[in-house]
């Protein structure tokens, strides 16, 4: 209720103080731009920080998801299937870790790292878009949110246990082209 008084309030004193700077004011400031899946992916390096390097790729303010441009929240959208599809598509994680013989190989250990950071990846992305679309559209996606932040939550803690160990990505071609 304050926050819509002062953003009207706000409006009123632009329009008398400089009537023509008022689109600049409401326009919505695009932060991301369209990467390619090796850019944007999280999951070379080492384990345990998975969330703040997705959040370094994807630097919206989480504060003001209200503001958020819908160029940023398209890319936030097409990076998160090219996310998954870096999964469970062909040459993603799952295919990868078969050929390296499972989860117990040293190869397939590391890539099962960067699995999990990926699936923070996915599932942050995923989370985002949904908390955009409800500030923006006014849709109750509450339930969606907090089922998807379990498993967020699950995938946030698999990497921490796994912090330091090494991660292997993968190569996948993809984009967060919308
Ligand atoms: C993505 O990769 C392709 C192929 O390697 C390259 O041509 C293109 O410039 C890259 N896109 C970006 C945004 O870097």
């Amino acid at each position: 209720m304050f926050f819509k008084a002062a953003f009207l309030f706000s409006l009123v004193v632009s329009s008398i103080a400089a009537p023509a700077a008022s689109d600049t004011r409401l326009s919505k400031r695009a932060v991301l731009s369209v990467q390619n899946y090796s850019q944007f992916q999280v999951s070379s390096g080492v384990g345990g920080k998975a969330l703040a390097e997705v959040q370094a790729k994807f630097p919206i303010d989480e504060k003001n998801l209200a503001a958020v441009a819908a160029s940023d929240l398209a890319i936030i959208k097409a990076a998160r299937v090219t996310a998954e599809a870096a999964e469970t598509q062909t040459g993603g994680f799952n295919d990868a870790i078969a050929a390296a013989g499972g989860q117990k190989t040293t190869a397939g250990k590391a890539l099962q790292v960067g699995k999990i950071k990926n699936k923070v990846l996915k599932l942050k992305l995923f989370i985002l878009g949904l908390q955009i679309d409800q500030a923006q559209g006014g849709n109750d996606n509450s339930a969606k949110i907090t089922a998807e932040s379990k498993k967020l939550n699950n995938n946030i803690a698999l990497d921490k246990a796994a912090a330091g160990q090494k991660s292997t990505p993968v190569n996948f071609q993809g984009t967060s082209k919308p």
